[in-house]
């Protein structure tokens, strides 16, 4: 029998109710109001409680490392990293990640500076930042984007050699293992501190909710400062400090959303690959598959959309799974620095990123994660190919609604 016919094409869409990329995971129910019930009984909602603590052990445990430190988000976490190093100047970044990753530079007054990623991995490419570095860099930041490792190796060997940290912003990367160092290990190779989020749309949430990883027991104590208004002790000020807790709630989600974790992500590399061998044999789209870290998290399943090989766009690929309730989205497209406030700096400024322009404007995340099923899986990929088959029909029903 044939396939029902596209919803662009005037058919029914494939799900009545949409399917989204990043739908949060629920922890058991029983097991949260046991958990809300605990929090209740015990009066303790926010300010260093019990749930706080065992996240961070949990965190630290999981990440192989000796201290976590929750915050409020990762986008507050990174800002109050940056301000722990004493950064000063600049720090190198890849322009193809969220935009949070710039923004918090900015924040603590430090300047972005985009360099290119690697088509093959989309994380930082370390030629480029070695190449970036000047006596303005005050720290390397690589982002471990779509919940895999940078080569952590290369920047931290890179970084080591021009005397300035390795930072993480590990936001999509919770569960993904990669070498940490302290600061007292001058000649080892690792990041000095890599940022998790547990915001909701992430492997495991906390609502809103992030973490800092570390080995470095300095560190870790002057960030518990920090996000404690710079409370040292029961009621000694000793420095600046800001209100970046993360509540009992909070913690106690991300606790029980901690013990599923391992269920989660195989999950995760099934529908992965699923999706992988259902759209193996069509033309002009692949998966974004970098060789994987043993501890990767599989949430995001990234396809690549070629222009000149696909015979649809990127976008109207895109817009034709929209009609059937498939919200595949386009990633930090088209790149940081073409976003506000850095696309309008001079040109001067500007810097030339050919590769993560490129791949900002192929990539299509198709939703996956624990709300994902193997029969959405499916339907998803017969809508796909039905789409690319039937290229000539969606482009013109496309270009007839644009222009009514
Ligand atoms: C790469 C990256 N950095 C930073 C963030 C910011 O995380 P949060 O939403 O917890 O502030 C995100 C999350 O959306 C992210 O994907």
């Amino acid at each position: 029998m044939p396939p029902p016919p596209l919803a662009i094409l005037g058919g029914n869409p494939a799900f009545a109710e949409p399917r989204h990329v990043g739908t949060p995971f629920i922890p058991p129910r029983e097991l949260l109001h046991a958990s809300l019930d605990d929090i209740l009984d015990a009066r303790w909602l926010t300010n260093n409680g019990s749930f706080v603590h065992k996240l961070e052990q949990l965190l630290a445990t999981r990440h192989g490392v000796s201290y976590a430190v929750a915050m409020c988000n990762a986008t507050i976490a990174l800002q109050l990293l940056f301000r722990a190093l004493g950064l000063k100047g600049e720090i190198i970044v890849p322009s193809f990640t969220f935009i949070a990753t710039a923004h918090a530079a900015i924040w603590e007054k430090l300047e972005p500076r985009f360099v290119e990623i690697s088509p093959e991995t989309h994380c930082i490419d370390p030629a480029a930042a070695a190449a970036a570095i000047s006596t303005k860099t005050a720290a390397l930041v690589g982002v471990n984007l779509w919940g895999q490792p940078c080569d952590v190796a290369r920047l931290g060997q890179i970084a080591n050699d021009a005397g300035i940290p390795l930072v993480l912003d590990a936001a999509q990367a919770l569960g993904c293992q990669i070498k940490h160092l302290s600061r007292e290990q001058p000649t080892a190779v690792g990041a000095v501190a890599s940022v998790i989020s547990l915001h909701a749309t992430k492997v495991v949430s906390s609502l809103e909710g992030g973490a800092i990883l570390t080995n470095d027991e300095a560190l870790a104590e002057e960030l518990r400062r920090l996000r404690n208004f710079g409370f040292a002790g029961y009621d000694t000020v000793v420095s600046l400090g800001t209100n970046a807790k993360l509540n009992e709630f909070s913690a106690a989600f991300a606790i029980r959303g901690l013990e599923c974790l391992d269920n989660i992500i195989q999950h995760n590399r099934n529908i992965r690959l699923m999706y992988q061998e259902s759209l193996a044999d069509l033309p002009g789209v692949s998966f974004h598959d970098p060789p994987t870290s043993p501890t990767a998290n599989h949430h995001y399943a990234v396809l690549m959309v070629d222009p000149t090989d696909c015979p649809l766009t990127r976008d109207e690929l895109m817009l034709t799974l929209w009609a059937e309730n498939v919200l595949a989205r386009r990633y930090f497209y088209p790149g940081c620095h073409r976003m506000e406030p850095y696309a309008s700096r001079p040109a001067s400024w500007q810097p030339h990123l050919p590769a993560t322009e490129a791949v900002a404007a192929s990539v299509l995340v198709l939703p996956a994660s624990s709300a994902v099923s193997p029969q959405d899986v499916v339907l998803i990929s017969q809508r796909i190919r039905q789409a690319l088959q039937q290229h000539g029909d969606v482009r013109e029903r496309l270009q007839t609604s644009a222009s009514a």
